[in-house]
């Protein structure tokens, strides 16, 4: 049975006078990747941040757990924020800290000691494939990919239910951004995640379950990621293809049969 894990209803969002999100619905099923395509300016981060309630929509629903988050009490949203966890577009990594602090900040921030919260660093460190050496370097003397890496073993630490990826290989060669792919993947089948990956590198459709595509607000295509290439949808179509140029070509004529 398909288990629904963050259901989005009618959402818009306007920013003076421009409808980001316009009368956008989504289902996001449980212990699944599903990644959310769209080009530049979309309005990708701004539905991310709808759902984990940094920008409150215009209007519309959004449920998690059954629980609508956009009426729910500070106390419920409390619970609904607790199992979230968020890769930022940027790493967002504290210069002046180093990685052990960097990784470690949202427990040490609790009270806890250095003793209790290094094996969970390093636990997470391992997760990510960095060395134990790393801990006391800098996020200056990091590569990019070494950072998206700590930026994921600082969300694996609070133990999330559900992680909100923000383009998380940006920046990244070919090569390194699959490493990354693959490590999304791992964690979402070693901790039966919800993964939802804002993106546009189609490499990660090898590794998600289903892909929805952004544009004008809507989403415009929802389907399994394994036949994304094969649908005969215009605007899925038009975006892996990559001819972005000009207007959505809205002839279905099918040419792959
Ligand atoms: N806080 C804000 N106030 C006003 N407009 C905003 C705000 N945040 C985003 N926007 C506008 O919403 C639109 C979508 O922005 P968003 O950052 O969601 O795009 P995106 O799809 O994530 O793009 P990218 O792939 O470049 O990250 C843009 O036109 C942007 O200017
Ligand atoms: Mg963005």
């Amino acid at each position: 049975m398909v288990s629904i894990k963050i259901k989005i209803q009618d959402l818009k969002k306007e920013f003076g006078g421009q409808w980001v999100t316009d009368s956008l619905s989504l289902d996001i099923e449980s212990s699944k990747m599903t990644v959310v395509l769209g080009k530049s300016g979309e309005g990708k981060s701004v539905l991310l941040k709808q759902i984990i309630g940094l920008i409150k929509p215009t209007s519309g629903a959004i449920f998690i757990d059954g629980i609508d988050s956009t009426k729910a009490t500070q106390q419920e949203l409390d619970e609904i924020f607790k199992q979230f966890g968020y890769v930022f577009q940027s790493a967002a990594l504290l210069d002046s800290l180093n990685v052990f602090e960097n990784i470690g900040i949202t427990l040490l921030e609790k009270g806890k000691s250095v003793q209790a919260v290094l094996p969970i660093v390093k636990e997470a460190l391992e997760l990510v494939h960095l060395e134990e050496e790393t801990l006391y370097k800098y996020p200056s003397q990091l590569s990019g990919g070494m950072k998206k890496r700590v930026g994921l073993a600082r969300t694996l630490v609070t133990k999330p239910n559900i992680i909100l990826y923000d383009e998380p290989t940006t920046g990244l060669d070919p090569i390194t951004a699959r490493v990354i792919h693959e490590l999304m993947h791992s964690m979402q089948k070693t901790f039966n995640l919800t993964s939802v990956v804002i993106s546009h590198d189609l490499d990660i459709l090898n590794f998600a379950d289903t892909v929805a595509l952004l544009h004008d607000g809507k989403i415009r295509y929802n389907g399994p990621a394994k036949t994304a290439w094969d649908s005969d949808n215009p605007y899925i179509n038009q975006f892996l293809r990559g001819s972005s140029v000009g207007p959505i070509q809205t002839d279905t004529t099918d040419k792959h049969r």
